[in-house]
């Protein structure tokens, strides 16, 4: 019966406790194999961050931020008290520029948006700036004190060579602009800024996942800062706080040593593209291949709002083309009286590559209506496919609830692993902070609880560890985050001098 199949189906999509175990040991492997060398599945990348906020820091910075669904300008003001006020703007990134001939045209869209965001919210700022263009030897012709001090929030595999300094290793989430690979980003940008005679300095270079741990830092100074940023949106990463003696691997550029510590961005995306430990469906291995970069990003393919829709239409369409059943067909149960007929578009996305996003499986997790009319009216929306029969939504459902859950159960072994190297649980009254962000950990329904329970059942951490896991919404993440680097990087500046 279509129920069974649809279970057999789930059954694939199981991760058991011992699986969240055995991945745990392996994340804790590869991140040690990231701090002592480079070229590893796991990249663990210097950051040049050394410290997190407290919350008593102030200034006007800007902050602009690639990567993410939205491409975001802002300016961030740091009041000092732990609260921020922030303006900003956001554009869809042009699918063209994704995967542009040359870098420089995706890096002139974005200074671009910088200066109408200037022209916008800063008029008065910026005209004199103008006026002030007359000292010549500050960048772009403007006096040192009256350039803005911009992080840069670039959510891409970056090796970094300083604060403000790194060149791009691989693009991810679906970008592709081969040109870009192995430049210096921040230069990219400064460039074009420069071409506009903007009054911005990219000072900082930063991570997401880095912006979304200051941020969650600067907002809950009662506690000892966040242990770990996490991103769950189209794609997924952390950064987090490492000692520099566990960080073998050569430190190139400049950074103070006076916290022993740096922010690791730990890339964990492609945690394991070996699949040492890493379940394996044939909808993954389907989906591996028919994307930009097989055999990379193994782990973020399982986790990730970009991926999960996928995995779902590739096991759904070979649901419906299994001749022994009968799945979003006309002559399937007529149980339900809202049923007519399943009549499925031919336009439908459910057909084509990458066209189903992860907010159906979101509405797949939170319909709990005995008809499941939200889902099916997801399933009219979004996927065209209309008048879904209820043991048709039923079977969808079961199967987007595995995906789902897989994904968070994974999700934990990176968190688990993560807060173990933080050596953090040892100290029973020490509450740990996780910073999250991103579209699938804000939206899709109980992600952060089926976290929460597989953390539950990881040895070395348990169901009392768990409780002191507090995973938060960081705010703002790479608006905040970034300006705090910023603030960072320009206190740096001072001191070189
Ligand atoms: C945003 C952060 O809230 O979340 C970005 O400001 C981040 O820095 C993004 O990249 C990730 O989520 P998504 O879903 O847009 O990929
Ligand atoms: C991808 C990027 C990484 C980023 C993450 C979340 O994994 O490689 O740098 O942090 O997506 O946006």
């Amino acid at each position: 019966s279509l129920a069974e199949a649809a279970q057999a189906v789930v059954a694939q999509f199981e991760y058991t406790d011992d699986d969240v175990n055995r991945g745990v040991k392996e994340f804790l492997r590869q991140m040690d194999e990231g701090l002592s060398k480079d070229g590893t599945s796991l990249s663990q990348i210097p950051t040049y961050v050394t410290a997190v906020p407290n919350g008593t820091e102030k200034g006007l910075y800007m902050a602009v931020d690639l990567g993410g669904t939205n491409f975001r300008v802002c300016s961030v003001k740091l009041n000092g008290d732990s609260t921020f006020n922030i303006t900003s703007a956001k554009v869809p990134v042009p699918k063209e520029l994704m995967i542009a001939e040359t870098a420089e045209e995706l890096f002139a869209f974005l200074a671009l948006q910088i200066k109408a965001f200037l022209e916008k919210h800063h008029g008065d700022h910026f005209e004199q700036h103008i006026r002030r263009r007359m000292t010549m030897s500050a960048p772009n012709g403007f006096r040192d004190e009256n350039v803005f001090r911009m992080g840069f929030t670039f959510s891409f595999p970056v090796q970094q060579m300083g604060i403000n300094k790194g060149t791009l290793i691989r693009w991810t989430k679906g970008f592709d602009i081969p040109d870009a690979i192995g430049k210096d980003v921040c230069a990219l940008l400064q460039t074009e800024i420069d071409k506009l005679h903007l009054p911005v300095r990219v000072a900082a270079l930063v991570n997401d996942t880095v912006g979304t741990l200051m941020a969650h830092s600067y907002g809950a100074p009662e506690s000892s800062g966040a242990s770990l940023g996490a991103i769950f949106g189209t794609g997924t990463n952390g950064a987090y706080l490492e000692k520099l003696s566990n960080i073998k691997k050569t430190l190139v550029g400049e950074y103070d040593t006076s916290t022993g510590d740096m922010v690791v961005n730990t890339e964990w995306g492609s945690f394991d593209n070996q699949l040492n430990v890493l379940p394996v469906t044939p909808w993954d291995v389907a989906l591996d291949q028919q994307s930009v970069n097989p055999g990379l990003q193994m782990y973020e393919k399982r986790v990730s709002g970009m991926f999960l829709g996928e995995i779902l239409r590739l096991a759904v369409i070979d649901l419906m083309k299994n001749p022994d059943i009968s799945f979003f067909r006309d002559d399937n149960s007529g149980t339900n009286d809202l049923r007519s007929t399943t009549d499925i578009a031919e336009t439908s996305p459910i057909y084509k590559a990458w066209a189903v996003d992860s907010t159906i499986l979101s509405i797949a997790a939170g319909d709990h209506t005995p008809g499941l009319v939200l889902l099916r009216k997801g399933l009219d929306d979004s996927l065209q496919i209309h008048a879904a029969a209820y043991e048709d939504a039923r079977a969808f459902q079961a199967i987007a609830g595995a995906i789902g859950q897989r994904a968070a159960r994974l999700a934990a072994v990176a968190i688990a692993a993560v807060v173990i190297q933080t050596g953090k649980l040892a100290n029973p009254d020490e509450m740990i902070d996780v910073g999250v962000d991103g579209s699938l950990v804000e939206h899709y329904p109980y992600f952060r609880t089926m976290i929460q329970e597989a953390l539950s059942k990881v040895e070395g951490i348990g169901s009392e560890g768990a409780k002191r896991i507090r995973i938060g919404l960081a705010e703002d993440g790479s608006g905040v985050g970034a300006a705090l680097i910023a603030l960072v990087a320009a206190g740096m500046e001072k001191h070189a001098k």
